[in-house]
């Protein structure tokens, strides 16, 4: 199981909700316009890899309407996180029972409901559930191709999913490790996370191709990370750590070559980290 903390999640919120490509989100906003035929009933939104519940407390103002929120994540503390940080984030919380939370936040009623499940093992029954969109944020590249392939032949609602990894990374200053270390990232990147062998920087593109066969429309539109020391120093000091460890898991890069460029990155002036949004709909 690969396992995300809380305060890595909370430490990235702020840049996942600026990156988000505000165009696609209005394509999105104007889909769902179009689409919805009974307005008085709440958006019934699916959130695949949840984690404490960022892609809800991002997306949900720009919505004009209720919604009832599934959140999806496999790791129980992390829902638990969720229940904290949704109920922190509203102005009023109900909760109903343990699986369920009432909030308001501005003029919109949220419901929202959380499962705790393996999405690895029953992403087609998750895809039955009766759903208006499917969401996921930071999650398509932790999974392998064959489950992209099962999950597009299954997927018959509209999805939108921000913030997949494109494998594009460029730091300021550069480092004469750079370009082994990112390979060395993508090898790591590539490895089993829980999936099989994920995707990785490969995942938008399979989707796409996948979607596009099954009869979907695909848009996808850049949501790349740009940080800089001034505002993001927590991030980029984190961001290297982690990246760090996962180059040094691979053993491709020898010790001090490793000291000296994690240090660099850690203190980097600014870096751009390449994502991509998704929004995949039937017809026009
Ligand atoms: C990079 S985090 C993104 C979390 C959240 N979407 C966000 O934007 O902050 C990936 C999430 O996917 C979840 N995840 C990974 N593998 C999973 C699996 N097999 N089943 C369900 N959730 C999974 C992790 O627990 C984690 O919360």
């Amino acid at each position: 199981m690969s396992e995300f903390s809380s305060q890595w999640l909370a430490l990235r919120e702020p840049a996942d909700h600026r990156s988000r490509n505000q165009a696609l989100r209005e394509q999105l906003n104007e889909l769902l316009t179009r689409s919805r035929t009974a307005d008085s009933l709440p958006l019934r939104i699916i959130d695949l890899g949840s984690g404490t519940g960022s892609n809800l407390r991002g997306l949900s103002p720009h919505l004009d309407c209720d919604q009832h929120w599934t959140l999806i994540d496999y790791d129980p503390k992390l829902i638990e996180a969720a229940r904290l940080a949704l109920s922190a984030w509203a102005d009023t919380t109900e909760s109903a029972n343990h699986s369920c939370l009432h909030l308001r936040k501005g003029d919109k009623q949220i419901q929202v409901d959380f499962l705790c499940t393996d999405l690895s093992k029953n992403i087609e029954l998750i895809l039955e559930q009766p759903a208006d969109l499917l969401t996921a944020a930071a999650f398509f590249d932790l999974v392998a191709e064959p489950w992209l392939e099962r999950f597009c032949s299954a997927l018959c609602t509209p999805l939108y999913t921000i913030l997949t990894y494109d494998g594009s990374e460029q730091w300021m200053p550069t480092h004469p490790a750079d370009e082994q270390a990112l390979r060395a990232f993508h090898a790591h990147q590539a490895t089993d996370k829980g999936f099989g062998l994920a995707a990785g920087p490969k995942a938008v593109d399979i989707m796409q191709r996948r979607l596009l066969e099954y009869g979907f429309q695909v848009s996808i539109a850049p949501s790349p990370w740009e940080l800089d020391q001034r505002h993001d120093a927590a991030l980029i000091h984190a961001l290297a750590t982690g990246s760090a460890q996962a180059v040094g898991e691979t053993g491709l890069l020898d010790a001090a070559t490793l000291a000296s460029w994690k240090t660099a990155r850690q203190e980097a002036q600014a870096c751009m980290i390449g994502h991509w949004d998704l929004l995949a709909t039937f017809g026009s």
